[in-house]
């Protein structure tokens, strides 16, 4: 039995068209650019930017978000290539179960669970901040924040977390909604997309003329930046480590607000809806990816203006609800503008969690039709036609750790998955135009083994920058998953006899 067993392409696109009978080719290039930015702005933008320059970067944020575009663009174009030669639902894991074999897609599917869901559960814990933050802060810390957090203010005040409930209602709100297989409308899309973009906008206008040039100066984080110890003595950031501070911290805040680029690859996943795939896919990521790279590095420039980078360390300042903070405290007589902003942002949030739930349900579906993952995962509801019991069983992973995991830590082990997906992504590409270089590509990446290798070595510089616990934890996962295909997956998958699939699968050999 071959490790590197798979799919053929003609099953796949056969299963594709059943599952996916009449989907309509609808989608121009404005559209496709529209999705990708409903899919893209959220808790990176609001929450993680504020989080980089605070730990890593400084102000030069801003340039971290350039490292990062270029690693998403290049990994865009390889996902591009892929979504228009096996336009199927199912993401990275899809692609790769057809082209690099069935170890690997379990691999990139077992990365994509840090990708979804706990990107779903670090948007919640952002969700739960500025929830918070409208509130006036009226929920007790306890009952808002993970047990592994605490802190002592200036008054030498005790704060100790117990459990997120807000970041926990959330989850199951959104989880009952897709339970009942609410489809958000391309309608209600649009409209949250242009919230978005409007209160970026505004406040990056508004903002420009608080800018303070001090808070600018220096731009990198300087190698000698004391710790940041709280009232009792526990450090809460610490500037030594070679990815905090000066460029090593512009590579370490990359791959913190990588997060914010999560979700370009959702434009991916609409090849087969759109109108002309082979110009428009390319149009579609990278617009999507310019367009917010763009007002990504005018934000961080006006966020790090307006506040300190030093605010977004301490608890008792803008480490939460960093954007609102800001406003509130920095930019007098526009308190209203905070608050509109911190609606518009828990309606931005919701949207995003709302996509990634679903995209795990379906990734989970998918393996579970492919019999790696167990028969429950595609369980439909007998009214709904939902994935039910994959929702629940969802709520229940995404939400112990929104409960009980800080929103960093989440984020950052989203970051690692999602990077490990484009990195396997990047080269899977440059191994298929050699295996197979005569299947027809609809969009070919240009100069393919020069973005293949950059795509794949700017991720995987960036998951090297990322904090040494996350590294580890992140490993610890990807472990786990080898001990689950080895005990589980490879037994039951659909592909366990060989002769099933080889009559197809010369096409990739
Ligand atoms: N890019 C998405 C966000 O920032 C995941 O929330």
């Amino acid at each position: 039995m071959s490790l590197f067993r798979k799919k053929s392409l003609s099953d796949i696109l056969a299963q594709a068209a059943e599952s996916e009978k009449g989907l309509k080719r609808t989608l121009g290039a404005a559209s496709l650019v529209a999705l990708g930015i409903g899919a893209i702005i959220g808790a990176g933008l609001f929450v993680r930017t504020a989080a980089a320059a605070g730990q890593a970067a400084g102000p030069g944020v801003t340039l971290s978000f350039i490292v990062a575009a270029v690693g998403c663009a290049f990994a865009g174009l390889c996902y591009a290539e892929f979504a228009a030669m096996i336009p199927i639902a199912g993401s990275a894991y899809a692609y790769s179960y057809v082209t690099m074999g069935e170890l690997i897609a379990w691999i990139i599917g077992w990365a994509l669970i840090m990708e979804y869901a706990l990107g779903a559960a670090t948007v919640s814990i952002a969700w739960s901040e500025y929830l918070n933050r409208l509130l006036g802060g009226a929920i007790p810390y306890a009952w808002c924040h993970s047990p592994l957090e605490s802190f002592t203010d200036a008054a030498g005040v005790h704060q100790q977390g117990i459990i997120n409930l807000p970041a926990l209602f959330i989850l199951l709100v959104l989880t009952l909604l897709l339970i009942k297989g609410t489809q958000e409308s391309a309608m209600v899309n649009s409209i949250i997309v242009f919230i978005k973009v409007a209160i970026v906008l505004i406040f990056i206008a508004v903002g420009w003329q608080f800018i303070k040039p001090e808070n600018h100066t220096p731009y990198l984080i300087p190698a000698n930046t004391p710790p940041v110890i709280d009232q009792a003595g526990k450090v809460i950031a610490d500037y030594s480590g070679w990815n905090k501070h000066g460029w090593g911290g512009v590579l370490g805040g990359a791959a913190i607000v990588f997060f914010a680029f999560i979700g370009f690859d959702a434009v991916s996943t609409a090849a087969q809806e759109a109108k002309n795939p082979k110009r428009d896919m390319p149009i579609g990521i990278l617009g999507s990816l310019v367009v917010c790279t763009i007002l990504y590095i005018l934000f961080g420039h006006v966020l790090t203006g307006v506040a300190s980078w030093k605010d977004f360390v301490d608890p008792a300042k803008g480490r939460e609800a960093s954007v609102a903070y800001a406003i509130a405290t920095y930019m007098h007589g526009y308190g209203w503008l905070a608050t509109s902003v911190t609606v518009a942002i828990l309606a931005g949030f919701s949207s995003v969690i709302l996509v990634m739930l679903m995209g795990q349900s379906r990734v989970f579906y998918t393996m579970s039709t492919d019999g790696l993952l167990p028969k429950t995962f595609s369980d439909l509801h007998p009214k709904f036609r939902t994935p039910y019991k994959s929702n629940v069983i969802l709520f229940v992973f995404v939400g112990a750790f929104a409960a009980f995991v800080p929103g960093s830590v989440a984020g950052d082990l989203t970051s690692f998955g999602t990077l490990f997906a484009f990195v396997l992504v990047s080269i899977g590409v440059w191994i298929l135009r050699v295996k197979a270089p005569d299947i027809e590509r609809p969009f070919r990446a240009p100069i393919a083994p020069v973005v293949s290798v950059l795509g794949a070595v700017i991720c995987f510089v960036m998951i090297i920058s990322l904090d040494k616990n996350t590294l580890i934890t992140a490993f610890g996962w990807m472990i786990l998953g080898l001990i689950v295909y080895f005990l589980y997956s490879r037994h039951h998958s659909k592909l366990k006899t060989p002769g099933e699939i080889l009559p197809h699968a010369k096409d990739f050999e």
